[in-house]
């Protein structure tokens, strides 16, 4: 199979409408062996670097980022010189109108570090709690929707515990865009302290609306965001209450931690003892059986 049936292949599925393809040994290998011929440098510069066309046909919701100086800042604009005032209207309308803004959310473009898209949140406004991890990833980014990868299973399957569903509450990420690397195709990073300040502003105008009785942090960034604290595994940072912006927090493990240690019974209590802890604040019924998970 050429590169070129291959990708007229693909780009006929997409005209189609299908958005997902399997792809056999023999495809992933041609695609492979092209990205490796495209990343070998080229003594004579091309007019248009063909890597893209090739990752975007394949994936066209995959793409590559720009390299960094095609997406390179003018000049990073600080958050806090923006002021983000929100119309009249009940939480959903007001949530609405922050993920406008959000959009085009020029302290977090002016990074240049980030990827374009912008992923808001899911669930409802009217939620007692915000369950806020760091940012999307690859996943996430595809269907826009926060936490729909391995973690947000993780995730679901932790509420499905507490007897709760998604729908019912309000999850979020402390940076609204997935950060970018050189390259990027289904990885992911973290985001640093500027791209987590840059979103700022929109967490806290989030909190405003929800005005919830308590937030959840999951993971290390997150926590280390909204405590303050830096490099402090979760292990220390859990177990206790925080105040965020008047609002108490609790901190513990990001889902993806949990899949990553799946036998390790002790870890599993002491998340499902942060989760119990957030159900005791949030006066949900407890029973006998969910005291004992995990024990
Ligand atoms: N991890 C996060 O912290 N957030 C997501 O939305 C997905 C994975």
């Amino acid at each position: 199979m050429t590169v070129g049936t291959l990708i007229d292949y693909l780009k006929a599925q997409q005209e189609k409408g299908v958005s997902h393809v399997y792809l056999d040994s023999i495809a992933k290998n041609t695609i492979r062996n092209e990205i490796v011929t495209l990343r070998t440098p080229k003594p004579v510069k091309e007019e248009r670097p063909p890597v893209r066309r090739t990752l975007e046909a394949v994936e066209p919701e995959r793409s590559v980022i720009p390299s960094q100086a095609e997406s390179a800042p003018t000049s990073v604009i600080d958050p806090a010189s923006i002021t983000l005032s929100l119309p009249a209207g009940d939480k959903a309308a007001q949530i609405s109108y922050l993920k406008s803004q959000a959009q085009e959310w020029t302290p977090a473009k002016s990074l240049g570090t980030l990827r374009p898209k912008m992923i808001f949140s899911v669930g409802t406004p009217e939620s007692n709690i915000v369950i806020v991890g760091d940012s999307p990833g690859f996943e996430e980014e595809l269907k826009q929707e926060p936490f729909v990868g391995k973690a947000g299973q993780k995730l679901d399957a932790i509420l499905k515990a507490m007897k709760l569903k998604r729908e019912e509450l309000y999850i979020t990420n402390i940076c609204k865009f997935r950060p970018s690397l050189p390259g990027q195709t289904m990885n992911n990073r973290k985001p640093d302290t500027q791209e987590i300040a840059s979103c700022m502003p929109l967490f806290i105008k989030e909190l405003g609306i929800i005005k919830p009785k308590c937030i959840l942090a999951l993971g290390a960034t997150a926590a280390e965001a909204l405590t303050n604290q830096q490099n402090t595994p979760v292990g220390r940072m859990r177990g206790q209450w925080y105040d965020f912006q008047g609002i108490p927090l609790r901190v513990t493990y990001h889902p993806s931690y949990l899949l990553r240690n799946e036998n390790n019974l002790t870890e599993k209590r002491k998340l499902w003892e942060d989760m119990l802890a957030v159900m005791e604040h949030l006066e949900l019924p407890i029973s006998e059986k969910q005291k004992g998970y995990f024990k």
